[in-house]
């Protein structure tokens, strides 16, 4: 089983840089990309459908028992299944006005447990690693959380979408501000929490996740030694849920601020 794991996640890291490079053509030439929208302020191109098919179409060729679940496809499966959790281009708002900060987003669950999360951002070159148990890397080179645990020298990152209250993201932004800690929104909640793994910003939270947005990263920041709230709780991988990455310094003024655990 062990070798199965290790077998997948090199392919998922090749497979991830390809997509990534596939995103990047695209991005060239953003003016040339029909943009179509499917919800508010949730937008998706043909870039993104290209890339989740190669990704899926790679995947299924090398792991054809394996399950799917893939932002732009869906996909229905069992929690204790093996199946693979795709986003192909997370932070498509950027993408489509030539903002060069996206990614892909591959993760394989097994047993209910995430066993791989890779995040590739395809601008920087970077790939960001891990395996459960076996640490976090970026391009091969281990990754750690910072040891912040003071709100006043933090760099706390967040995204808002409108699936959730104006009201809420208001009263925690308050807090966050009133506790004098910098912010930044950033548009890829994948790449963001990949960089709390890497230790260039303390913290990253949004009200709503999908799982596609959230799982690969989730397994990256816990073997980077940070603190994830429960996202697979309750109805997490079907409906996505609340996520908070940081680090353990932090933690509690964090759920304190956002309520998110
Ligand atoms: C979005 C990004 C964004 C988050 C949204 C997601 P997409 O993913 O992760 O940061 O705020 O909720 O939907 O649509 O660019 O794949
Ligand atoms: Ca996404
Ligand atoms: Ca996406």
């Amino acid at each position: 089983m062990t070798e199965n794991i290790e077998y997948r996640y090199l392919a998922a890291c090749a497979i991830a840089r390809e997509a990534g490079k596939l995103a990047l053509s695209y991005f060239q030439d953003v003016s040339q990309l029909t943009v179509e929208v499917k919800g508010v302020q949730d937008l998706a191109s043909i870039a993104d459908r290209e890339v989740e098919e190669s990704i899926v179409t790679r995947l299924a060729e090398s792991f054809p028992s394996d399950g799917f679940l893939a932002e732009e496809r869906g996909g229905a499966v069992s929690p204790g299944s093996a199946f693979w959790v795709i986003d192909p281009i997370d932070g498509t708002s950027n993408f489509v006005r030539g903002i060069p900060f996206f990614c892909v987003a591959i993760a394989y669950m097994l047993a209910g447990e995430i066993e791989i999360g890779i995040i590739y951002d395809p601008v920087a070159d970077e790939l960001f690693a891990a395996r459960r148990g076996l640490g976090a890397t970026r391009n091969g080179k281990k990754i750690q959380v910072t040891d912040c645990n003071d709100l006043t020298k933090a760099m706390v990152t967040f995204d808002f979408n409108y699936r959730t209250t104006i009201e809420r993201f208001l009263a925690s932004t308050q807090q966050l501000l009133s506790a004098q800690c910098d912010t930044r929104r950033l548009g890829s909640g994948a790449l963001g929490i990949a960089h709390v793994a890497d230790g260039r910003s303390d913290a990253y939270w949004n009200f709503h996740h999908y799982p596609w947005d959230a799982i690969a990263g989730f397994a990256i920041a816990r073997e980077a030694g940070g603190w994830t709230s429960n996202f697979l709780a309750g109805e997490g991988l079907t409906k996505g849920n609340e996520v908070l990455v940081c680090t353990p310094g932090i933690k509690d003024v964090m759920i304190a601020a956002t309520g998110i655990s």
